[in-house]
């Protein structure tokens, strides 16, 4: 429209209002304002409309198949360095894009390790007569590269990993990178995260029953008034994130397929923290917790699954050695509790527990019979 014909319009409609009744003048006002802010935002919808077409087309060029899955070799499988922004893309994509296969869902055990798997022999007899029920993917320093034996359950579950700082985003990214290449196995249901001093508290069986029943995804989020919690907000989040949505979080979690493929999908609250979550904020302890709350609150029990002891202070949590593991402990963590569990409440709480020293192997090695019933 030109603008000569505006004022034409303008000018007549001053004209005509002068004439006509007081009524007649706000309905003709009220016409002209709702033709006006239609044509604004129909303008507005066919830009973002283009923009839209334009930025899948641009997806497009780097893939022209449309599913990403069949299009390329899972990168665990075919042991290749696949770059990770192409992962995190065909994650993404994958995520959106397919269906689950739920003949025979698994359970993604995925190990964020410094080092080795000091207490595997432990995890061996866990997932021991399991195999078809769990997919194991194991992320270490990339200097680490000692293979366990053929026979073992890690066998060549190392995926092509990057060094971390503990308490840096390169944490989060080996979480991203972890949950992407479990993402791409359309049968992996539930996704667990578990470092190397975590132990499995009941056995295989009872482990996945829980997390197949269960309908919502355990990642501890809670609102820290202290300056531990709220005080380690930055403003500068605002308009995006406000204080009210900033949660605090154990990083241990245990999450479905839809939450893993919404963090694997973001890419504006990542680089939100990124940007303004530096100590004394540590982006593993608020990343996700604030995530979930902001995106898929509904989709959270606002639980770990993982215990952990903090009642001894400090910034760190207890470390259990060779002498604390006796039958009465872990029964005390294993079902002496009390939570929801999908609207029920239970006794059963914690499905693993940490941190647990290498020098704990052979005490616990005895007590399996009894802690997995066989
Ligand atoms: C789903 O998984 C089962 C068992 O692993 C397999 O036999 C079947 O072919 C899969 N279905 C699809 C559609 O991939
Ligand atoms: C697993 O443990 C439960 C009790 O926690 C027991 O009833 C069941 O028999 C055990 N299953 C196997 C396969 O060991
Ligand atoms: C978890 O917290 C969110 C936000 O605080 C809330 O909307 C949701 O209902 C909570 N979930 C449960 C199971 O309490
Ligand atoms: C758990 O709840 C039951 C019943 O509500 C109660 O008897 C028990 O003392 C509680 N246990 C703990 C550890 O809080």
């Amino acid at each position: 429209m030109r603008k000569k014909n505006i004022t034409a319009i303008v000018k007549e409609l001053n004209i005509r209002m002068k004439k006509e009744p007081i009524t007649l003048r706000y309905i003709h006002i009220l016409v002209s304002v709702v033709f006006f802010s239609s044509t604004a935002s129909l303008l507005f919808l066919v830009s973002l409309y283009f923009n839209q077409q334009f930025q899948t087309s641009l997806f497009l060029v780097k893939d022209s198949s449309s599913n990403p899955l069949t299009s390329l070799p899972p990168p665990h499988s075919s042991g290749n360095d696949v770059a990770d922004e192409e992962l995190m893309w065909r994650a993404a994509m994958a995520s959106r894009g397919v269906v689950m296969n739920k003949t025979n869902p698994k359970v993604a055990f995925m190990f964020l390790t410094r080092w080795n798997l000091p207490l595997s022999p432990l995890w061996e007899m866990f997932f021991k007569g399991n195999e078809g029920f769990y997919s194991i993917y194991v992320h270490s320093s990339p200097e680490f590269t000692e293979e366990p034996l053929e026979s073992s359950v890690f066998y060549k579950k190392r995926i092509p990993s990057k060094a971390v700082e503990w308490g840096e985003s390169s944490m989060i990214d080996a979480e991203r990178r972890l949950l992407s290449h479990a993402i791409l196995e359309p049968s992996n249901a539930r996704f667990v995260l578990l470092s190397e001093t975590c132990i499995p508290l009941f056995n295989f069986t009872t482990v996945y029953t829980y997390l197949m029943r269960a309908t919502s995804s355990f990642i501890g989020s809670f609102d820290d008034p202290r300056p531990i919690g709220r005080g380690r907000y930055n403003p500068r989040m605002f308009p995006h994130l406000s204080l009210s949505d900033w949660r605090k979080g154990n990083q241990w979690f245990e999450i479905s397929r839809k939450v893993s493929a919404e963090i694997v999908s973001d890419q504006r609250y990542y680089a939100l923290f990124k940007e303004h979550c530096r100590p004394p904020c540590y982006m593993d302890e608020h990343y996700l917790p604030t995530l979930v709350n902001k995106i898929c609150p509904e989709m959270n029990s606002n639980r770990t699954v993982t215990w952990v002891d903090w009642s001894r202070g400090g910034s760190h949590p207890a470390r259990f050695m060779k002498e604390d593991i006796r039958v009465g402990f872990l029964d005390w963590i294993r079902l002496w509790s009390n939570c929801s569990y999908d609207g029920e409440v239970t006794n059963v709480c914690f499905l693993f527990a940490r941190k647990f020293h290498v020098s704990t192997l052979e005490p616990l090695m005895q007590i399996a019979p009894y802690l997995y019933g066989i």
